[in-house]
């Protein structure tokens, strides 16, 4: 046996075909053997895992770095050190900031800036905005592109202009440019007409506050949500494109994807933590208004989701990550309007899932696929990433299902400085996180350094190829 640079020892295993026990031999980044306990001794350095199971990182395709433009409440550096923190070892970024990144210029730019900075992997998802961009984003190895449906009223962030769209139109004319690219559209789905005469309503009334917030995005079981995702499916199914539509939450939603998906057109969706853990209570609207909204997801319509995870209608769980400064949420105990929706959210999704894996409403298989194995072979770079299996990256992430913790606003790395989840126990807690063979993160303490995260384009990319084959690699 070759000399290996890393011996994980002693782990139970996720693999593709199930929880084994093995150790883990890696070399130069990536995993080169999957051996039975006991079977290699000599490696240069050697990763006890006795007790742990042994996941593949996180891929979190839904992060909120904030750089450029708002680095006042995050930046590529707290944003992935808050991800290794949280067993995330691939962070894809969003594109609401300032320039928003709808050119091919801005994209090359952040990842320049960003290839300095980040502890962990990264890509960037920019905005598919402006049709004659869309071809030039793929070709520097962009994963996906995203739109949002939503055009602020009251406030200026977190949708400026740049990155929204809600004409039909010209709806079409991006699913069309993206089609030809090959690369899933995200979407967040939006009816912003419905949405206008809705919040007129109850600004009529003087209703400004967080409780009105909440329901004026969810009048009528949500349907500024569902008639989005309608329109978006015909869409969808008028071009072919990839669609990937975002913060699913809604059971008339759910019901739509599970219908198209039935009927074989090209649509996932993803699920954020944020729906089952924190909007999904009134007495939390009532309490912690501005810190849990974002969006309140009514009980019924939460198990509808664990449903939807359940039954595989809900491919992926993305974070959103949302970090706002405490005075951007205070203003929304007033006016929620004025205020700034979504929380940090990538340090501690891991350790909730697995507190639900502990009580058994999810398995932990399925937990990884959503977290880690179908975000890569949605975005393209399985087996690179999302998986343990000899050639692909060690990114691993080590967890103590039976460890018990509650989270607090000191441990956090993010720049805001506080979690939504602060005081909540939890039971399940990741251990140790490694990037390409090397550890970042190790008993809640983050060792990795700013830089040593890569830019991942898809694994087929070539930027001199025609996108469209090179990419397509959907499940
Ligand atoms: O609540 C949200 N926050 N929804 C979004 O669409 C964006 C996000 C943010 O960037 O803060
Ligand atoms: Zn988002």
């Amino acid at each position: 046996m070759a000399q290996v640079d890393l011996l994980i020892r002693g782990g139970h295993v996720w693999t593709p075909g199930g929880f084994v026990d093995l150790d883990l031999a890696v070399h130069q980044g990536r995993i080169v053997g999957l051996h039975e306990p006991g079977q290699v001794r000599d490696a240069s350095e050697i990763l006890n895992a006795d007790g742990q199971h042994v996941l593949p990182g996180l891929m979190d395709t839904h992060t909120h770095q904030r750089e450029p433009g708002f680095t006042h409440k995050e930046d590529f550096i707290t944003a992935t050190r808050a991800a290794a923190a949280g067993g995330v070892t691939l962070s894809v970024g969003m594109p609401n900031v300032n320039p928003p990144t709808n050119t091919a210029e801005r994209l090359q730019e952040l990842i320049a800036v960003a290839k300095k900075k980040v502890l962990v992997d990264f890509n960037h998802n920019p905005a598919g905005t402006i049709p004659s961009e869309i071809p030039k984003l793929a070709k520097l190895g962009c994963l996906a592109y995203k739109v949002f449906m939503v055009r602020d009223t009251g406030r200026d962030y977190p949708h400026m202009p740049g990155i929204g769209i809600d004409h039909h139109g010209q709806l079409l004319d991006i699913f069309e440019a993206v089609g030809e690219t090959g690369l899933p559209l995200m979407v967040h789905p939006h009816d912003q007409q419905l949405m206008d005469t809705i919040e007129q309503r109850y600004w009529k009334r003087g209703e400004y506050d967080p409780r009105a917030y909440a329901r004026a995005y969810r009048d009528y079981e949500g349907i500024i949500w569902d008639t989005a995702i309608g329109l978006l499916l015909r869409l969808q199914k008028a071009t072919g494109t990839r669609l990937h539509i975002l913060h699913m939450s809604t059971p008339g939603g759910l019901e739509m994807v599970r219908r198209a998906k039935d009927a074989g057109q090209q649509v996932t969706c993803e699920v954020n933590p944020w729906a089952v853990f924190l909007g999904n209570s009134w007495e939390r609207v009532e309490k912690m208004g501005p810190y849990i909204l974002g969006f309140w997801v009514p009980d019924g319509h939460a198990e509808e989701l664990w449903k939807g995870i359940l039954d595989g209608t809900i491919d992926l769980v993305g974070t959103d990550h949302a970090p706002h400064t405490r005075e951007e949420k205070e203003v929304g105990w007033e006016n929620m309007w004025k205020s700034p929706g979504g929380e940090p959210q990538i340090q501690d999704y891991l350790s909730l899932f697995l507190t639900e894996v502990n009580a058994g409403r999810i398995p932990l298989d399925t937990l990884v696929r959503l977290t880690s194995y179908n975000p890569a072979r949605i975005f393209g770079v399985y087996p690179r990433k999302g998986t343990i299996q000899v050639g692909s990256d060690a990114d691993l992430v080590l967890v103590d299902l039976k460890q018990e913790k509650v989270i607090s606003n000191q441990e956090t790395y993010t720049k805001c400085g506080w979690t939504p989840y602060d005081g909540r126990r939890v039971k399940g807690v990741p251990t140790c996180t490694l990037v390409r063979g090397k550890i970042v993160m190790k008993e809640g303490k983050v060792v990795g350094e700013p830089g040593y995260g890569q830019f991942i384009p898809p694994v087929a990319f070539s930027s001199e190829s025609s996108a469209r084959s090179a990419t397509r690699n959907a499940p």
